[in-house]
């Protein structure tokens, strides 16, 4: 859906819309969703973090932090070191999706294509719309495990090409691409000298040293997005990263002038104490999924009418309802009728699918995962 018509403003005055864009629709469920009533297995990321386990300090809540112009350097210099780069590949935004944004304004314009894993996360879609570029699909298949094909990757590149986008975990699968076939994916685009984009906002739901390997380094042609936002539950920081190019990080420094003329100092301070810690904090995530999966996991095995991919982290798993396809009508009808929530695939390109999260403490859980049984019967019987 394009925003095409004028926005009535007080007092009659009406106004054209500028940009032209599709609206990230999922973002306004998720959010309207967030604090309704009901059992939630909508959540993607981890609950919100203790703050005690965070080392956070009184002068912290300065308004004011080393450096407020790019952000901290000591932050800098924790991400230049994990990712084994330099001060000068690294971009701070606010969060994966602002990085992601800046990812696609630097590199895309009007006319240019770029090539979108689907399913995929919403953001990508609309923000290939606000560039004005195609969004060309590269499918993502459960025969498959929802593993990309690189022979279908270099039949859709084309002299259009701008960027290819990815992730790892995928969202909505939680699939782990390994780094031996992500490296496949990043060579073929690099045989048209296009740059992948990988988010790795799910990543460090892997077990430390177990594949969790970082796109950045398996190509030159590689920028990396994430956040403390899903492994960490600090969305509320709205603290991340792009790791680029330097020729794309000044770019981006270009566009931070424009939009963002300063980092929150706040933000900085809090992030650089939670990056000192997140050793601490990296364990509840996997023991969250490691508690929670085999509840969700006996349940779908008490249903034959579902297949799903096991998640390989994460606290969501992505499943098919067989024989139904309006999954948008039967997440309604969940919700209004056995007052439970979750994703309908919908918003994934893809009905007929559910996503649903599993990190609710374990008897609601399992309250909620009949309650969605329930529904699915009913839902074939009418
Ligand atoms: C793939 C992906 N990237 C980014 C985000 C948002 O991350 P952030 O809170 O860091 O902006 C999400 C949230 O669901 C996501 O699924």
């Amino acid at each position: 859906m394009r925003l095409t018509t004028a926005i009535a403003a007080p007092g009659q005055c009406r106004y054209k819309v500028g940009m032209e864009f599709d609206p990230f629709q999922y973002m306004r469920y998720a959010k309207r969703i967030e604090y309704a009533d009901g059992i939630y297995l909508a959540g993607s990321g981890m609950p919100v973090a203790k703050p005690d386990m965070l080392g956070f300090k009184p002068e912290d809540f300065e308004l004011d932090s080393l450096c407020n112009s790019y952000g901290d350097p000591r932050n800098m210099d924790w991400l230049a070191d994990h990712y084994g780069c330099g001060g000068q590949n690294v971009m701070l935004a606010a969060g994966s999706s602002s990085a992601n944004f800046l990812a696609f304004a630097t590199l895309l314009s009007r006319g240019d294509r770029v090539i979108i894993e689907t399913p995929g996360y919403p953001q990508f879609f609309s923000l290939a719309s606000l560039c004005g570029a195609e969004a060309i699909k590269l499918p993502r298949r459960f025969e498959n495990r929802f593993l990309p094909d690189p022979t279908e990757l270099r039949d859709l590149l084309d002299e259009h090409t701008r960027l290819v986008v990815l992730t790892n975990l995928h969202n909505p699968s939680m699939a782990h691409m390994p780094a031996d076939h992500l490296k496949q994916l990043i060579g073929v685009a690099a045989e048209r000298e296009v740059p992948v984009l990988v988010d790795e906002v799910y990543l460090d739901h892997l077990v430390p040293g177990q594949g969790d390997v970082s796109a950045w380094g398996l190509g030159k042609n590689v920028i990396v997005t994430n956040s403390l936002t899903k492994v960490y539950g600090l969305s509320g920081l709205r603290f991340g990263w792009a790791i680029a190019p330097s020729g794309m990080v000044s770019r981006m420094l270009d566009l931070a002038d424009v939009v963002d003329p300063q980092v929150v100092p706040m933000t900085q301070n809090l992030a650089h104490r939670a990056l000192q810690n997140l050793g601490r904090l990296r364990p509840l995530a996997r023991r969250l999924h490691e508690a929670h999966w085999p509840i969700m996991h006996e349940w779908l095995e008490t249903r034959s009418d579902i297949e799903y991919h096991k998640p390989e982290g994460g606290v969501t798993v992505w499943m098919r309802i067989k024989g139904i396809s309006e999954t948008g009508n039967l997440a309604t009808v969940l919700r209004n009728e056995f007052a439970t929530l979750v994703v309908p695939g919908e918003y994934f390109q893809s009905p007929g699918w559910l996503r649903v999260g599993y990190r609710i403490e374990p008897t609601a859980l399992r309250e909620g995962l009949a309650r969605l049984g329930k529904a699915i019967d009913g839902f074939r019987t009418h």
